[in-house]
C-alpha cells in the first residue's frame, strides 16, 4: 500500500505567489514518485487557485486544513465540507492540536465536522495526541463513513518544536489507536517534527502508513529529501 504524506501548510506561505512557486515545486520533485500518495494542505484562499494550476496528471492532492459543519447558512468566516470540494479539496485535516488550542475547539465540535466532511466524501485526517480523544471524536461515526477516514497520531510536544516522538513511543501509540479502533483497516499516519533524517523510520520502523507533515514541507529541499526517503 503506498504511504500518505500530507503536507500541512498552516498559514503559510504569505502571498499567492509564493504559495504557487512552492507547489510548482514540489510537483517537479514528485514526478517520479510511486510508493507514495501526495496531499497539500495550503490555507483555503489558496485552493482554487492551486487547483486550476494543478497538472492534469499531477499526483498531488489538495486538502482543508478544517472545515465547518454546515453546508452553507448563517455562520461567518465558515467554509462548508462543499465548498472545500467545490475548490478541489478532496482532503480535510480535522481536530489539529493547533485548533484545539487557539480556536478552543472540543470533541463535540470536532465530531460534527468529521460527521459533515465524510458525509459529502471528503477524507477526513484526524488528528489527535492521545487515545481517549478518538473515542469522543468518533462518536456515532460507523460503516461507510469510516472508509475515508484516516487518523494522524500528533504528539504536541512534537508539534513544531524540532523535537520528534521516538519511533518506539510512537508505535505504541500507534498500536493502542489500532486497539481503540477495534484494529479496523484505518490508516494511521505520524505527524510531529518529521525531516528527511527521521521520516523512513515511523514508515519503517514504527508501522504507520504515512506522514503529518508541518514546518520541513515548506522547505523545497528538506521535503524532496522525505519524499526520496519514503519512496524507496
Ligand atoms: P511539524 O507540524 O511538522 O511542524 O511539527 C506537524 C503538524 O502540525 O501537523
Amino acid at each position: 500500500m503506498k504511504s500518505l504524506i500530507v503536507a500541512n501548510w498552516k498559514c503559510n506561505p504569505a502571498a499567492l505567489k509564493e504559495a504557487k512557486t512552492l507547489f510548482n515545486s514540489v510537483e517537479k520533485g514528485i514526478k517520479n514518485i510511486r510508493n507514495a500518495e501526495m496531499v497539500i494542505c495550503p490555507p483555503f484562499v489558496y485552493l482554487s487557485e492551486l487547483k486550476r494550476m494543478k497538472n492534469k496528471r499531477s499526483k498531488i492532492k489538495l486538502g482543508g486544513q478544517d472545515v465547518f459543519w454546515e453546508n452553507a447558512g448563517a455562520y461567518t468566516g465558515e467554509v462548508s465540507p462543499e465548498m472545500l470540494k467545490d475548490s478541489g479539496a478532496e482532503y480535510v485535516i480535522v481536530g489539529h492540536s493547533e485548533r484545539r488550542k487557539y480556536q478552543k475547539e472540543t470533541d463535540e465540535a470536532i465530531n460534527k465536522k468529521l460527521k459533515a466532511a465524510l458525509s459529502v466524501g471528503l477524507k477526513a485526517i484526524l488528528c489527535v495526541d492521545n487515545v481517549s480523544q478518538i473515542k469522543k471524536d468518533l462518536n456515532g461515526l460507523t460503516g461507510n463513513l469510516l472508509l475515508n477516514l484516516v487518523i494522524a497520531y500528533e504528539p504536541i510536544f512534537a508539534i513544531g518544536t524540532g523535537k520528534a516522538c521516538s519511533v518506539e513511543r510512537a508505535e505504541k501509540m500507534r498500536m493502542s489507536i489500532k486497539e481503540k479502533l477495534n484494529k479496523k483497516n484505518i490508516p494511521v499516519l505520524y505527524g510531529g517534527s518529521v525531516n528527511s533524517q527521521n521520516a523512513a523510520g515511523y514508515l519503517e520502523k514504527g508501522g504507520f502508513q504515512g506522514l503529518l507533515i508541518g514546518g520541513a514541507s515548506l522547505k523545497i529541499e528538506e521535503f524532496s529529501g522525505i519524499i526520496r526517503r519514503v519512496d524507496r
